[in-house]
């Protein structure tokens, strides 16, 4: 039996997507166990391209049971209109489960943090405005809390709904006079219309993970979001609202860290970030655009342009730690093959003083100007490479250095999107 986990080591979109897709072929189980509609995983063969949100990849392969745990909030008119999209697109879906536990967006979560994040203008999170930060916060708070289970009690869910709207209209109205009232008994029918749609795939998500693995099956858990927007460990407050390092796995899925054997640390070759927050190595300048532009870093889920910079060992370091990861993968390579030169931040300099630890306030991050080691660029195309030994020394070069900056072995190397594209280390 093999447990391994994928988790990003940077701020999100490091294509993990891509690793999971690879990997799961050799497992039964697929686990998402954190966030929600705000991730992006953008999976490509066959000629095809799926954009998954909420849905595991593991439901690209129709042997393959897909469990979203109970760490993950669940739209649940964005989670159907997603099975129809991929239906549509010709895929024999596999089982798909879904945690009892899972928190439920509702209309007053969009609402609500729609109307938070204008108010904080310039300071905004640049939230992907699904409603994540919102739903996960009445998950904690608990007294507005409304779990998927919740949904098929239905006196329950009646009284719940009529007590969380009436609060959740004096708060958004608080906040924004002209914000429409909602209605609980309009937001009742149709959760309840929704809710029936996945009410086959509903059941304890917990017992069932913990069923396979007694019965020796080969489980993957799919992270999303990435380490540096952990809640906890993250670049706070320009983070998500959940435990996105590796750190999320057990509270999320039920299933203890102790019985994966292998976590595998996803990073981009260099740095993006969406929204707001620091990011030292951020470029302003020609070879940012160059970046954006080769990568096509542009939001899967939102459609924002990415924040691109140099690789961070700084941070990816940090992230590698808290999550604690065996080994990276180390993806979109090929995006840097034009450039002249390649620069890797080594360490961070704050306040004249030189240091390898990542800061845990950003007032100090804001500070932190990247200290780099420059390498020769390898001006040539790798997208056909299938072997570690064929890269140009140069590229080799990269990959060693960052190997040695994260202080992990890179195990993978990913040379463009499709499932060939891949150099196993
Ligand atoms: P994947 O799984 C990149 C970012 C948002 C914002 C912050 C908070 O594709 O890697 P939220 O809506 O979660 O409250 O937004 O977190 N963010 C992501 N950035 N990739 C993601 O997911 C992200 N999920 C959230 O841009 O800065
Ligand atoms: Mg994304």
């Amino acid at each position: 039996m093999a447990v391994t986990a994928v988790v990003g080591l940077q701020w999100g979109d490091e294509a993990k997507g891509k690793i999971v897709d690879l990997l799961t072929d050799k497992y039964e189980v697929v686990v998402r166990y954190l966030g929600g509609n705000n991730a992006g995983h953008t999976v490509m063969f066959g000629g095809n391209t799926y954009k998954l949100s909420l849905l595991p990849a593991g439901i690209l392969r129709s042997n393959v049971t897909s469990v979203i745990a109970n760490g993950v909030v669940i739209n649940p008119a964005a989670l159907l209109k997603e099975i129809q999209s991929v239906v549509d697109q010709g895929v024999e879906i596999g089982e798909l489960l879904i945690s009892d536990r899972a928190h439920v967006i509702f209309p007053y979560h969009l609402a609500e943090e729609a109307v938070l994040e204008q108010r904080r203008g310039d300071q905004a999170i640049g939230t992907t405005m699904r409603g994540i930060g919102t739903c996960y916060r009445d998950k904690i708070g608990r007294t507005h809390a409304i779990r998927v289970g919740d949904m098929y009690r239905p006196d329950y869910f009646r009284q719940r709904l009529e007590e969380v709207v009436e609060q959740k209209n004096v708060i958004i109205q608080a906040l924004d006079p002209s914000a429409e009232t909602l209605s609980a008994a309009t937001i009742y029918d149709d959760y309840c219309r929704l809710a029936e749609q996945i009410a086959h795939r509903v059941t304890d998500t917990t017992a069932y993970l913990h069923k396979a693995l007694k019965q020796d099956k080969n489980m993957l858990f799919e992270g999303a979001q990435g380490s540096l927007l952990d809640i906890d460990h993250g670049t706070f407050p320009f983070v998500t609202s959940s435990n996105s390092s590796g750190c999320g796995i057990h509270v999320g899925s039920g299933v203890p860290e102790r019985v994966i054997d292998q976590m595998i640390g996803v990073v981009k070759a260099y740095t993006t970030r969406v929204g707001g927050g620091p990011c030292p190595t951020e470029l302003h300048d020609q070879t940012g655009q160059h970046i954006r532009d080769e990568g096509h870093e542009y939001g899967t889920v939102t459609g924002r342009p990415r924040r691109c910079g140099w690789f961070d060992a700084v941070a990816t370091g940090y992230g590698a730690r808290v999550s604690g990861v065996d080994c990276i993968a180390v993806m979109l390579l090929d995006v840097l093959s034009k450039l002249d030169e390649v620069k890797i931040c080594e360490a961070y300099e704050i306040n004249g003083e030189r240091t390898t630890d990542f800061p845990s306030h950003i007032q100090d991050l804001e500070l932190a100007k990247p200290i780099y080691r420059t390498l020769p660029g390898w001006k040539q195309d790798i997208t056909g490479i299938r072997k570690l030994e064929d890269f140009p020394k140069e590229a080799r070069a990269y990959i060693d250095t960052v190997s040695e900056l994260v202080e992990r072995p890179v195990e993978i190397v990913s040379i463009g999107p499709d499932r060939e594209q891949t150099v196993f280390c």
